[in-house]
């Protein structure tokens, strides 16, 4: 029988060069760095480049890191909210930049996107239709930010990055939890031509909740508690949002992966820019269970429990 389950097998990120600092926003902004970093651990962000890019050169890593040529790839799976044309999608320009066989195709579940979309891909492996996909979370969020809006300036930025789920015998993916809450999509929205509009306070308020009961479903589908989970990696949106959920969770920081204090928010992206950061630190290790949940936009959300395979201490 073929094998139906997928394990993640490499990893890799990218980050504009452009380096924004507190400082140079309280140069141009009604806003300091005290503020920032008080109300959202923020201390610098990236911004520039494109979704396509970024995601060519995270997928380009991540396929290095698992020893796969272009060619070998069934399927690419993009996730993001900030697509460089509204058509077609995005990621038929990073097929076709990475020379990759097989499909295409754009998620968007907003700052869920990431874990949406690695759901996605692993029911491709599943039903035999692919058998090693490049997955892939990147976002501009500058691009649809008022560069003079100082709720938001402070918070989004731009960023990729990649993860390679091969086929396997053994199933990582553990336990998942989606959901969406149409009645609250006008919490976060930008309209065509638009910037980026967000009652923060409502959005705060509802993502620690939303964080900590949807990673308690996976935890309680895997049959799983905090103390099994090696490594937590929720959606970047706010330090203090990530401190709550995982108190709340009962998981301490040390356990936590952290990248918002030298990322900032970039949606799509920030769960494997996250997840990328601790594989590159050797922070994980075969049979390591990973934690990730996502929430926004929508509200959307999603969290995944995912068993670990490569010995990433080496790398
Ligand atoms: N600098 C200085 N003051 C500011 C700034 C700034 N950059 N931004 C807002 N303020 C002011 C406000 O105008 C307000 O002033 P007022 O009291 O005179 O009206 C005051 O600071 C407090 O504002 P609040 O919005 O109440 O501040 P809060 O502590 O809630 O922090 C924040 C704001 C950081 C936006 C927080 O609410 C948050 O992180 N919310 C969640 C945002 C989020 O996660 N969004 C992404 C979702 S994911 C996605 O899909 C994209």
């Amino acid at each position: 029988m073929s094998p139906t389950g997928a394990v993640i097998t490499g990893w890799g990120s990218a980050l504009p060069d452009t380096v924004v600092t507190n400082a140079q926003l309280e140069a141009r902004l009604d806003t300091t760095d005290e503020w920032i970093v008080t109300r959202s651990g923020i201390r610098e962000r990236r911004i520039g480049g494109t979704v396509s890019s970024l995601a060519t050169d995270a997928g380009r890593r991540a396929l290095e890191c698992a020893g796969l040529a272009p060619d070998q790839v069934d399927l690419l799976v993009l996730a993001t909210c900030t697509p460089d044309l509204a058509v077609p999608a995005t990621s038929a320009a990073v097929h076709y930049a990475l020379g990759l066989s097989g499909g295409a195709f754009d998620v968007n579940a907003a700052c869920a996107g990431f874990v949406y979309a690695l759901v996605a891909a692993h029911g491709a492996v599943s039903s035999g239709a692919a058998h090693r996909v490049l997955l892939v979370g990147a976002d501009c969020v500058s691009l649809l930010t008022d560069p003079d809006d100082r709720a938001t300036a402070v918070l989004f930025a731009d960023g990729a990055a990649a993860v390679v789920l091969e086929a396997s015998d053994l199933d990582g993916l553990l336990a998942v939890d989606l959901g969406v809450d149409g009645s609250a999509h006008d919490l976060l929205t930008c309209a065509h031509g638009g910037y980026m509009q967000m009652e923060g306070k409502e959005v705060f308020r509802r993502a620690v909740r939303i964080t900590v009961d949807s990673a308690t479903n996976a935890l309680e589908r895997a049959k799983l508690t905090p103390d099994d989970v090696a490594l937590f990696v929720p959606h970047q949106a706010n330090l203090r949002i990530i401190e709550a959920a995982a108190s709340r969770l009962g998981i301490p920081m040390e356990r936590v992966a952290v990248v918002v204090d030298r990322m900032g928010n970039t949606s799509s992206a920030s769960i494997p820019l996250a997840l990328a950061d601790a594989a590159d630190a050797g922070r994980l290790g075969p049979g390591d269970r990973v934690l990730m949940s996502g929430f926004g936009a929508g509200m959307a959300w999603a969290s995944t429990l995912v068993r670990w395979t490569v010995d990433t201490g080496g790398r």
